[in-house]
This record gives C-alpha cells, sequence and structure tokens, in this order.
C-alpha cells in the first residue's frame, strides 16, 4: 500500500438497506475512495446477534455487495470483502475481550435498544458487538471510520480499546477517528421526525428502502409527517421539515441555505413531492445497476475473494504483532 491514510467502514447484511445507510454511510464512502486507502467490509458476523434465516442471510449478502458495487464503491480501489471470510476479526475479538469491562458494553445505548427489541434472544454477541466492531477498525490500523451518528459511541469504544492496549503492551494499534458528516448523519424516520429512519421500524412508511420503486417512494414522501405552519426553514422546532430538507441537501448536492431559498413560498405539498422525485432520481439507477450485477455471482465472487486475500494479508500482519506483545508463542513453521 502507499502513503495514504487507511479509511475502514462496514454495514451489516440484514435485509433492506435504508435511504439512512445510504445517506449516512455508502454515499460518502464513495467520494472517499481517490485520497484514502479504502477497506469496505460487509459485517455478516455482526448480523447473527439478532436471529438470520441462514438462506437469507447468504441472499442478502450477495445483495449488499452488489449495492456497494452500484453505488459506485470500485473494487480496483477499494477493498471490498465479507468479514468471516477474514478469520482474524474473530481472533482479535477474543484478545480485546480479554480488556473490555462489561460495563462498557451494557452502557452502549445500541445494546440497551436492541435488546429491549429482541427480549427473547439477548445473547453475549449482541453485548459484544463494539468488541468485534473495535477488532474489523483495529486490524487495519484504520485512520478514519466513515459512519453515520449511530456508530459514534461504538467507535469511542475503538478508541478506548486501541489506547489500552498500546498503553499496556507498547505502541501497537492507531486510533481511529470518525468521519461523521455535517448534514445527513442521522436521517430521521418520515413518521416520527425525532427518531433515527430504521429499517425495523413497523410502520414502512417510516422508511425509504433502497429497494423502493419511484411510486412507493414518492408516496412515501407526499405521506411525510411535518408541522403546522408553512415555511421551509432548517430549524430545530421543526424536524420534520429539517429532515427533509437534508436529505435533499445531501442527495442534490445543494447547501441547506441554497435549498431554503430554492423553496421559499412553496407549500408542503409540492416541497415533499421534490424531495421525493430528487430521492427516485438517485435510488432508481442504483436498484437497476444492482439488480444487474446480481445477476453475476461469478463476478461477485471474485471479487469478495480478491478482496478477502488482500484484507487477510493486513489482518494478519496486525493479529501477530498483538499475539506475540500480549506473550502467545508463535507456531513453529
Ligand atoms: P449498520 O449496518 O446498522 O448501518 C450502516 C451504516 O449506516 C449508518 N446509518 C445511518 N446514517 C444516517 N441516518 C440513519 N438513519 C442511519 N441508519 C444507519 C450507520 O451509522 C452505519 O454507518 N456496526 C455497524 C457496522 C459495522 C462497522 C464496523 C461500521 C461493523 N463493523 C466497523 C464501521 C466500522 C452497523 O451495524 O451499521
Amino acid at each position: 500500500m502507499d502513503d495514504k491514510k487507511i479509511l475502514f467502514s462496514a454495514v451489516q447484511p440484514s435485509g433492506t438497506l435504508t435511504l439512512g445507510n445510504y445517506i449516512g454511510a455508502i454515499k460518502n464512502w464513495t467520494k472517499l475512495q481517490d485520497d484514502y486507502n479504502c477497506i469496505y467490509s460487509i459485517a455478516d458476523l455482526h448480523t447473527l446477534t439478532v436471529k438470520q434465516e441462514p438462506a437469507l442471510l447468504r441472499a442478502h449478502t450477495y445483495e449488499l455487495t452488489a449495492l456497494y458495487l452500484a453505488c459506485g464503491i470500485d473494487p480496483e480501489k477499494a477493498i471490498l470483502f465479507i468479514q468471516s471470510h477474514v478469520p482474524a476479526h474473530a481472533e482479535l475479538t477474543w484478545i480485546l475481550n480479554t480488556m473490555t469491562y462489561p460495563g462498557e458494553l451494557t452502557r452502549m445505548t445500541q445494546f440497551k435498544d436492541k435488546s429491549q427489541r429482541h427480549c427473547d434472544n439477548v445473547n453475549m454477541g449482541l453485548m459484544d458487538y463494539p468488541v468485534l466492531m473495535a477488532s474489523d477498525i483495529l486490524l487495519y490500523n484504520t485512520e478514519l471510520v466513515p459512519v453515520g451518528a449511530d456508530q459514534k459511541q461504538h467507535l469511542e469504544l475503538s478508541r478506548d480499546l486501541a489506547i489500552r492496549f498500546n498503553s499496556r503492551y507498547s505502541e501497537t494499534f492507531k486510533v481511529p477517528e470518525p468521519y461523521i458528516s455535517k448534514v445527513g448523519a442521522k436521517i430521521m424516520s418520515l413518521q416520527e421526525p425525532t427518531k433515527k429512519m430504521s429499517k425495523s421500524d413497523a410502520n414502512i412508511n417510516a422508511f425509504i428502502s433502497m429497494d423502493d420503486d419511484t411510486d412507493t417512494i414518492i408516496r412515501k414522501f407526499k405521506r411525510a409527517v411535518t408541522d403546522s405552519d408553512n415555511k421551509i426553514v432548517m430549524s430545530e422546532d421543526k424536524p420534520g421539515i429539517s429532515n427533509l430538507l437534508s436529505i435533499y441537501s445531501v442527495v442534490t448536492g445543494t447547501s441547506i441555505e441554497d435549498a431554503e431559498k430554492r423553496f421559499d413560498g412553496y407549500g408542503y405539498g409540492d416541497f415533499k413531492l421534490a424531495v421525493g422525485e430528487a430521492v427516485a432520481d438517485v435510488i432508481k439507477p442504483i436498484k437497476e445497476e444492482k439488480e444487474r450485477i446480481l445477476k453475476d455471482k461469478a463476478y461477485i465472487d471474485k471479487i469478495l475473494a480478491d478482496g478477502a486475500d488482500r484484507a487477510s494479508r493486513i489482518a494478519y500482519k496486525t493479529l501477530s504483532k498483538v499475539y506475540r506483545k500480549v506473550g502467545l508463542v508463535p507456531r513453529a513453521r
């Protein structure tokens, strides 16, 4: 690798991806490909922390890979691989587990939320999830992690673990920095705009799926909850309108100020329609390209195999350094 900084991120292949996942994460990944050595993973081990249908998990893994490619991730520039193809992730997790305290994990907002939602299956993996995420990041000497705002707390743990390991065993890991965009880091529900947009929302009108067709997208935006006055401005007391302005701004590349000017004097109905159309214009070609790529499994497999080879080389270098530092005897050759 050259001297560019290393950037790592991942998404779970847990079914439908939302507009929130796209705007908060994947959209930024493509534009960072030229300036960083980018490593993008499909976090399949993370999805096992909630119940999965095995055949569906496999299908979702291919779909997510095709979506990455359709969004513009270029396998010539970035390393693209499936987390479980590089066992070093699970191996480093064991080491980091021995220096993580239960209280650090039980206080995580996402653990609390998911334990409530999946109260029949609060397993150790659900609790340990942020340590696996720290391993993902630290194995690659990552300096930058582009994520949505909901991952900030997990990233802080990765930083704490890197610092803890370095101070106990000498300098080993880079301490990663989050890359969280100012606009779009937290896309909100279209039905309850004080809540994060999430695919697990029981109300399908609350989120836009990257698989939605144009009519569905426009219908969902038309139904988006706003407020009772008629001004299209960014404001804390207008969460619905502010969310729509953020979405419009990111998908069209317009600043918030310019978007406010553009819609000055518009009624909410016309504004919602314009946002819906702008989103549909972005999603439609991605969806079509994803479907085209998905038909060529051999092509996807080849990219993933190549990605896993490249990722393994970096990951095992770090892991063997870690094993040596903690005192494990290297296997004789
Ligand atoms: P996941 O799969 O839940 O979400 C993937 C990415 O989408 C972002 N995101 C959002 N951004 C803006 N608005 C929203 N409403 C919204 N919803 C989700 C998330 O912040 C995330 O960036 N644990 C991670 C996956 C992971 C990972 C990693 C990420 C595993 N290992 C290492 C970074 C580095 C997760 O579950 O993301």
